[in-house]
Formats: C-alpha cells, sequence, structure tokens
C-alpha cells in the first residue's frame, strides 16, 4: 500500500525515497535512491512486515539524492522514524547543539535533526504522567524554524501516527471501513478513499487503527470540514498515452471546455463566476492588480497583466512571486493581488500571497488543485477544473489559467464599466470556440512530430513573440528546456535587435508566434531581420496567412480567434514540439531532471 501510494506520487520529481513500517515493537526502515522501482526491488530481496508504516519521496534540498540522505530518517536508538517535507531552516544551529549533547547524525539532511530533537524531549520526559509521541512532536517542532509537513511513529508510544504541517500540505484520507490514510496530495490516496481533511498550517493530528483526532497545540482538539475529492483514479493514469504530459496535451479540448462550463454569458456579453460572489464592492474599487506566480503561471500571469490593461483597463503588475516577497514591494490601498498557481501550493507564491494580504491587498487565487494552501488563504478565488495535471510540464493548467484571466477580465471590465456589452460577446463568443480550435491544432500532431526530427538535435532555440503572445514565446521556450534540456529563449520579437540577434545564424531555430493580430505588421519586419541574418524560422501563423508561407522555412498554421486567445492557441503546437523533440531525445518527459511538480520550499 505504502509503495503503491508513492507511485501515485512519483509525477511531482523526486530522487529518492524510503518507507518505515512498525513491526512488534520494532521500525524496519528501507530506503534508496533513485526511482521508487529501485525500493521495490529492495523490498523484495528485503522485505519489511509491519501493521502501519509512512513512505517518503525525496527532492533534496540539503546534502545530495544519496541513500543515506532518503527518508525515514531515525532516532540513534531506533525508536523514532520520521519522513518530512518543507525546509527546517535552523538546522545547523540545532544539529551543533545536538552534537555537543553527544548526538550523531547520519546523514547531511535538515530533516535528521528533527527525529533526534523528537527523540531527546521524549527521552527527557519519558516516565511523567502524560507524556506521548504528540507531545514529543509538539515541543520538537517549537524549537524549529521553516516549513514541514511530517509524519512521525515510534516503537516507544505504538499503534499512532502523529503528523503536523506548516506550510506544506497535507491531508488526511477517512475511509470507508474504519481505515484511516495521511498523505501529502491526494492522488496517494485516492485508490482508497475519495473523503479527504485539509489539514490547516499549525495543525497536528494522530492517526491510529480507532481513527484520527486533529489538534491545535496550546488549543486543543478541533475538528475540520471532510470534503470529497471530484476525480477519479482515471485521471491519474495515463490512459494509453505514452506520458502524462501527452495526455494533458491532448485533453486540452475538454479540460477548456470544464474552465469555462456554466460560466459563459454570452448575450450579456458576460461571464459568471462563482467563485467572486460578494466581491463586487473590492473588484470594482481596485486601483491596481498585482498578479503573482512562478514559472509557467507566472506566464499566464503576464498574459493577465496585457488583458487586465487591454481590456479592463486597471493597471497591473506581474511579479515573480519570489522577488515581491523580498523585494519590499509596495502595495497601495485597494490592490488587488492575484495568485496563481497550478499546484496552489507552491511556497514563492503562497508566501508572496500572504505578504500582499498582510499589506492589506484584497487576494484571489487562480489554482488548479482544490483544497490548496492557496486557495484555502486567498479572500476569493476561481478554479480552473482542468482536473489533476501529472505532467511535471504544465500544459492544459497553463491553457486554462489564460481562459480563467479572460473570463476575470471580462468580468472587471463589465463592472466597471471600462467594457461595453458587444465588446464582451466578441470576447465570450472567441472563448466558446476554443475548444473545436484546440481540437484542430491538435490534428496537425504527426506534422509537428516530423518537424521536432528535423530540429532535435539543435543546440539552441530562440522564440518571438508580441503583444499577447510574448508570454506564449516565453512558454514555448519554457516547455522546451525544462523536457528536452536544450536552451531556449523566449524574447519580446522586437526586443531581439538589442542583442539576442548577434546569436542567430543558420543553426539557431528561431520560433516566430506571428497570428494575424494587431501587430502582425511589426512582428512580419522582425522576421525579415532575422532573415537577413541567415536564420531559419518556424513560423505559428494565422490559417489564412499568404505570406509567410514563401519567407519563412515552416509554418505551423492555427485558427483565427480574439488577439487577447491567440496565445492559446499558439501555445498548443510548441508544447507539442517540446513534447516531441524530448522524446526523440530521449529523455524523461513526464518527471525531468532536477525539477519538482509543486516546489514547496522557497
Ligand atoms: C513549468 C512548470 C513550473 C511551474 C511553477 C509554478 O512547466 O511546471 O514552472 O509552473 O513551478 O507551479 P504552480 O503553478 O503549481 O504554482
Amino acid at each position: 500500500m505504502l509503495i503503491q501510494g508513492l507511485k501515485r506520487l512519483e509525477y511531482r520529481g523526486y530522487d529518492s525515497a524510503g518507507v518505515v513500517v512498525a513491526n512488534n515493537g520494532h521500525l524496519e526502515v528501507r530506503k534508496e535512491a533513485g526511482k521508487i522501482v529501485e525500493l521495490e526491488k529492495l523490498l523484495q530481496s528485503d522485505p519489511a512486515e509491519g501493521t502501519y508504516g509512512i513512505g517518503h519521496t525525496r527532492w533534496a534540498t540539503h546534502g545530495p539524492p544519496t541513500t543515506r540522505n532518503a527518508h525515514p530518517h531515525v532516532s540513534e536508538n531506533g525508536d523514532f522514524a520520521l519522513v518530512h517535507n518543507g525546509i527546517i531552516e535552523n538546522a545547523g544551529t540545532l544539529r551543533k547543539v545536538l552534537q555537543d549533547r553527544g548526538h550523531v547524525f547520519s546523514s547531511d539532511t535538515d530533516t535528521e535533526v528533527l527525529v533526534h530533537l523528537i527523540e531527546e524531549v521524549y527521552t527527557t520526559a519519558d516516565g511523567r504522567a502524560g507524556e506521548s509521541l504528540e507531545r514529543a512532536v509538539e515541543t520538537a517542532l517549537s524549537q524549529v524554524e521553516g516549513t514541514y509537513g511530517i509524519a512521525v511513529v515510534s516503537t516507544r508510544d505504538p499503534g499512532k501516527i502523529v503528523v503536523a504541517r506548516l506550510g506544506s500540505p497535507l491531508l488526511i484520507g477517512v475511509g470507508e471501513n474504519g481505515e484511516t490514510f495521511v498523505a501529502s496530495d491526494a492522488a496517494a490516496v485516492i485508490a482508497h478513499t475519495r473523503d479527504v481533511i485539509y489539514l490547516d498550517d499549525g495543525d497536528m493530528a494522530t492517526i491510529t487503527k480507532k481513527g484520527y483526532t486533529v489538534h491545535r497545540p496550546k488549543s486543543g482538539p478541533v475538528s475540520r470540514p471532510v470534503n470529497r475529492v471530484d476525480w477519479d483514479l482515471g485521471e491519474v493514469e495515463r490512459g494509453g498515452y505514452d506520458h502524462f504530459m501527452l495526455k494533458e496535451i491532448m485533453e486540452q479540448p475538454s479540460t477548456l471546455r470544464e474552465t469555462m462550463r456554466g460560466r459563459l454569458l454570452e448575450d450579456e456579453g458576460s461571464v459568471k463566476l462563482g467563485g467572486l460572489t460578494g466581491m463586487d464592492d473590492e473588484l470594482r474599487q481596485a486601483k491596481r492588480v498585482v498578479i503573482l506566480g512562478c514559472g509557467t503561471s507566472w506566464h499566464s500571469g503576464l498574459i493577465g497583466e496585457y488583458l487586465l490593461e487591454d481590456i479592463a483597463r486597471i493597471p497591473t503588475e506581474v511579479e515573480y512571486a519570489s522577488e515581491f516577497r523580498y523585494r519590499r514591494a509596495v502595495v497601495e490601498p485597494e490592490t488587488l493581488a492575484i495568485a496563481i498557481s497550478q499546484s496552489g501550493e507552491t511556497a514563492d507564491t503562497l508566501w508572496a500571497m500572504r505578504e500582499a494580504k498582510q499589506q492589506g491587498a484584497t487576494t484571489l487565487g487562480v489554482v488548479n488543485a482544490v483544497g490548496g494552501t492557496i486557495p484555502r488563504e486567498t479572500d476569493a478565488g476561481i478554479y480552473l477544473h482542468a482536473g489533476p495535471e501529472i505532467g511535471v510540464a504544465s500544459t492544459k493548467a497553463f491553457t486554462s489559467q489564460v481562459v480563467v484571466l479572460t473570463m476575470m477580465t471580462i468580468h472587471l471590465g463589465r463592472l466597471r464599466g471600462t467594457l461595453s456589452q458587444s465588446r464582451g460577446r466578441e470576447i465570450v463568443r472567441a472563448l466558446r470556440q476554443l475548444p473545436e480550435q484546440v481540437a484542430e491544432i491538435l490534428k496537425m500532431d504527426n506534422e509537428i512530430r516530423a518537424l521536432a526530427e528535423q530540429y532535435k538535435d539543435s543546440k539552441n532555440f530562440l522564440y518571438l513573440g508580441r503583444g499577447y503572445n510574448f508570454p506564449a514565446a516565453l512558454e514555448g521556450a519554457l516547455k522546451l528546456k525544462e523536457i528536452s534540456y536544450i536552451h531556449a529563449e523566449g524574447y519580446p520579437a522586437a526586443e531581439m535587435k538589442h542583442g539576442p540577434i548577434a546569436l542567430i545564424d543558420e543553426n539557431m531555430p528561431v520560433v516566430v508566434i506571428a497570428p494575424r493580430d494587431g501587430v502582425y505588421d511589426k512582428v512580419r519586419s522582425n522576421i525579415d531581420e532575422v532573415k537577413a541574418r541567415g536564420g531559419c524560422i518556424i513560423a505559428v501563423v494565422s490559417e489564412d496567412d499568404e505570406e509567410l508561407a514563401g519567407v519563412v522555412e515552416h509554418v505551423i498554421r492555427i485558427p483565427r480567434t480574439h488577439d487577447a486567445l491567440t496565445p492559446i492557441l499558439a501555445s498548443i503546437p510548441l508544447q507539442l514540439l517540446a513534447y516531441h523533440i524530448a522524446v526523440l531525445r530521449g529523455a524523461n518527459v513526464d518527471q525531468p531532471r532536477n525539477l519538482a511538480k509543486s516546489v514547496t520550499v522557497e
């Protein structure tokens, strides 16, 4: 059961794994560097039996991905074992203090200090009435600075798993037959139950064979609602596709439909966003919008900036969440802060959102994972409803994020009177056509695969776009670099002449996004500049473009749509191009090296 659960978390990206099971008064630990199959092999040659246990996949922060650094970590006396997500920031100081008291460490991790600390607290308190594993964990955690989602077992206080969260997700799965699970992600327990309790920061819980209890240190027991996970096991399986990434690219017609379901009001040129109910005053009064996100979510945020300024006429800035948090940003009164995150757990985005909130901003979430920390802490928000995204490279979440931002823009524009009904209707109509248009583009899969064959050995790629398609160029480049390991850069097409143009020669493929939109003629000039330097161009153009086919090496045709929606359509062939190049180069598409699906550390 533990291994199956870990396998469902494989997609998150990891470099080692381990389990501990409690067996008749002692703890059996097995761990191994590498993929879960390595751990499985170890368990076949050296089985571990027990009645309850915990497992972990590690993404290295402190110390290399070796077997000794893999979790679980065990106390010196072998009586306590724990797994930990997050970072213990004062691990260096604590380690020194513990070493001075005679503790000997056997790994380079920050986590190991915690198990030594728990052992020490428990051992010194042992024998006193009322002492328990919960108490020891609580006392040890009070000395820790940082973030954690932990699960602890001990032979001293058998028959229980004690868990605690601060900044790293944890949920309890409530089984139908009295069994209880705990995990950092619903995917790990969905095979057994869909009823989950999302723990809040600062919560602790105890799992025993009788069930679970949740409490808050200092204030006592609390009750947390049971939620029903609205997706099923099939959605975290590949369903006949070679990779999750391909499945997720291919399912975009239906994920986009889900994102828009029941939300478009075509006649009124408006939208209905249940998640923003009761927010009209804040939305009407907002003087400024700050969008916070990382990676792909930052790219969709950049499109959001263009949308909100162009259509709703609200001054907007998009910020890398990690920069926003530490640069003493000024948050003026009546600022709307929009946190965009597929996982809803990205630490940089979460903390940036908290910072904005603390400075008085109204916070909105644009999140895919229902029950994530970000949507639970923002004042309001809109879910993507794109279903679980398993491939590490974000695809369907990106297109759904842009659709949600478009709907949000329509809502704000209509509410504030900056968007007329007829213009609103045009955009809503264009949104409605998107799924069909995406399906059309996906039919070009073979054509794009052939293109990938031709360019798979290139060492560098440049992606160019202007206006709404500048972020699409950044996203195209990110997709290629993260899964194929080819260096790729995205640039605003006109900015190229201020530097990157020096790189252009016949060996540098240049992908230019050039649909027939408001900046077509400008991009056309940039294409000529590349051609004049011998560059080789793959252009994403509108279906009826007669001009560029004779100028560039390859054209990829996409249907016509509203200017603001062109980046959605343009992204689809670029996702496929990155995917096929990576596959042809033999890369592990779903779990690219060094990357994790949800980065819950700063
Ligand atoms: C790119 C990618 C990452 C994430 C980033 C933010 O394909 O997956 O760049 O977009 O780590 O993650 P979320 O959206 O979960 O906050």
